[in-house]
């Protein structure tokens, strides 16, 4: 018997990002990206789904990577884009898949600037202030959305 595909996730960091583990640790933690990443694949297969980990400064980058990768649903952290990026946010109109942007910290609890996202009138929801929890919690959420769609 042939088995079911599986669903693809891709998730993708934004700017700085990389800088996880020394920038701000107070408020996005002490632990790195890569921590991140490596939870996120462990959690990806008991779910039986293929994950993808992407993360890049540049907004160009960050538009090829979500026009062009073939992907079931994609987990976002926009970074500072979240709240500047048209270009971003018109390619997730553009794609039209099923997308959650996460943040570490709660962006409604910090900056004015913060208080604006680009992106979650055109994400399924938000995850929000969880650190990296947040992540894990929008694995989740895509799991069992993959799985009420069949
Ligand atoms: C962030 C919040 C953004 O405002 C900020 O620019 C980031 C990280 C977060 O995960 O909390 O770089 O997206």
């Amino acid at each position: 018997m042939k088995s079911a595909k599986k669903n693809k996730i891709l998730v993708i960091h934004g700017p700085n990002l990389h800088l996880l583990g020394k920038r701000e640790p107070d408020i996005y933690g002490k632990f790195t990206l890569s921590d991140i990443d490596k939870e996120l694949k462990v959690l990806a297969k008991k779910d039986n789904l293929l994950l993808q980990t992407f993360q890049s400064n540049s907004e160009g980058d960050i538009v090829e990577k979500i026009t062009k990768a073939s992907y079931d649903f994609l987990i976002i952290n926009p970074a500072a884009y979240t709240h500047t990026s048209v270009a971003i946010r018109d390619s997730l109109l553009g794609i039209k898949k099923p997308t959650i942007e996460v943040h570490l910290s709660n962006i409604y609890k910090r900056e004015e600037f913060r208080k604006t996202s680009l992106i979650s009138d055109v994400a399924i929801g938000v995850i929000s202030g969880f650190g990296k929890l947040s992540y894990f919690l929008a694995l989740q959420a895509a799991s069992r959305y993959l799985l009420n769609e069949k």
